[in-house]
């Protein structure tokens, strides 16, 4: 049978279509043949797996290298692993190129870039003070040519840099440089080499904020890590997280500064909030464990009447169905007509907030706003939110507690003094 892939995003269909139906775009499929050799197992007869006892498997322990930027270091869990595959996604002008700079510092490497002329590259890294001797540049872009060269290098330098990964392409695969199967077919390379010869490899991909179907998303299990750079252009403040980490935890965050001299790593765990001390309703401050050190936010909401038959939920920096499933937690146990109302959640700094230990001050700055009061001054609240309205302690309560108080918060919301969320009421302040 005859089938037709789009080179774009990689969709099947028995027939041809002038615009693919799933990414909407023109003069994109085509006839399956040159997709065959690498997606289609042919018939065979029955073959017995090869089994193995695990404890025959001779393994290596594989070396980690620092890069000496602390906050990256600790983030991907100690340094760079030989041979792993990071792949570090973010919007354009965040800062991915930067960082990336900046962690090889004093490390040989190759850097290719179909992004910025080798010039552009030099005077930026003069800027942020990179050690130049052992920093090998190309904007080759074809993905075979760039592993010969590294291949031949290979004992010279100690990371392989593709800046971007949209940028690159494959001699082997049909497709528009950046569709998707062209940033699979290279990634799958490249993440090959890298564990043959032991290569650390960084990959930057961009996303855009509606998180982008036919992005480097596709290509997260391909690589041993995956790093995000996130935060508002406008502010200067950038986290570093990690969603996948085969050689470490998922759960520590980096934060840096953009500064005219490059990154600067923060310390401060109120980077996040809003300096002004005035307390308008909507507005709450949680407190959150991110690996080994609590960060604090703020979360915005308003809660305004609606116009439309199905009232809008607009939800920036927190998931959108945690969002939901809280709402309708908060409608009934505080007993809220949201059905009437709009409501837009943001999480102040472009940042996005993963823990549930956010929960209750989400919906504490809900009630504050929908009932135009505000939350005491000072305070803030940690905790996670049940199906039926109870609060639920979080690790390390005690422990974020604490840095809340010493950082000069008055009060703290907890499962220590609020066993369900209607107790919110009693702490409301005009
Ligand atoms: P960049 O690393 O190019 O972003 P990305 O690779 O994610 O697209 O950096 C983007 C912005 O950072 C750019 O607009 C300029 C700013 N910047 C500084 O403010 N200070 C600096 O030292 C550098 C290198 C960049
Ligand atoms: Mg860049």
């Amino acid at each position: 049978m005859t089938i037709f892939i789009c080179t774009n995003c990689g969709y099947g269909s028995a027939s041809w279509y002038g615009k693919c139906p799933n990414c909407n775009q023109w003069h994109t499929l085509i006839e399956n043949s040159s997709f065959e050799k690498n997606s289609t197992v042919k018939k065979e007869s029955l073959k017995k797996v090869k089994i193995v006892s695990l404890d025959k498997i001779t393994t290596k322990t594989l070396s980690r290298t620092k890069t000496g930027v602390y906050e990256f270091d600790r983030v991907v869990g100690g340094g760079l692993t030989e041979g792993e595959t990071i792949l570090l996604s973010g919007e354009p002008g965040i800062g991915k190129s930067t960082l990336v700079l900046q962690i090889l510092q004093n490390l040989p490497c190759l850097y290719i870039s179909g992004e910025e002329a080798a010039e552009q590259v030099k005077n930026r890294a003069l800027r942020l003070g990179v050690n130049l001797k052992n920093f090998l540049f190309s904007s080759d872009l074809q993905v075979e040519g760039i592993i010969e060269v590294a291949k031949e290098i290979k004992e010279k330098i100690k990371v392989l840099v593709i800046d971007s990964i949209q940028t690159v392409y494959s001699k082997d695969v049909e497709g528009i440089t950046g569709g998707i199967s062209q940033i699979k077919e290279t990634t799958k390379k490249l993440v090959e080499f890298a564990k043959k010869n032991l290569l650390t490899t960084i990959i930057i991909g961009h996303i855009t904020k509606e998180g982008d179907i036919a992005g480097p998303k596709t290509l997260e299990h391909y690589v041993d890590c995956v790093l995000n750079f996130e935060g508002e252009k406008l502010s200067d403040y950038r986290l570093l997280r990690t969603t996948k980490n085969r050689f470490g935890t998922t759960d520590e965050i980096g934060v840096f500064q953009m500064t005219e001299q490059g990154l600067k790593e923060i310390n401060n765990p109120l980077v996040f909030i809003n300096q002004n001390k005035d307390n308008p309703p909507g507005k709450a401050i949680v407190g959150i464990n991110e690996g080994k050190r609590p960060l604090f936010f703020e979360i915005q909401t308003l809660v305004v009447p609606t116009v439309l038959a199905v009232p809008r939920r607009v939800v920036k920096g927190m998931d959108y169905n945690k969002v939901l499933l809280l709402l309708a937690v908060a409608k009934k146990y505080l007993f809220l007509s949201l059905d009437k109302f709009d409501v837009y959640v943001n999480v102040v700094g472009g940042v996005s907030i993963k823990s549930p230990t956010a929960d209750l001050g989400l919906i504490a700055s809900l009630y504050s706003s929908i009932k135009n009061f505000s939350l005491p001054v000072d305070s803030f609240f940690i905790g996670e939110v049940g199906l039926l309205g109870e609060v639920r302690p979080v690790f390390f309560e005690q422990k974020i507690i604490s840095e809340g108080k010493r950082l000069g918060f008055k009060k703290s919301f907890s499962s220590v003094n609020l066993s369900n969320i209607n107790q919110i009421k009693n702490y409301l302040v005009k």
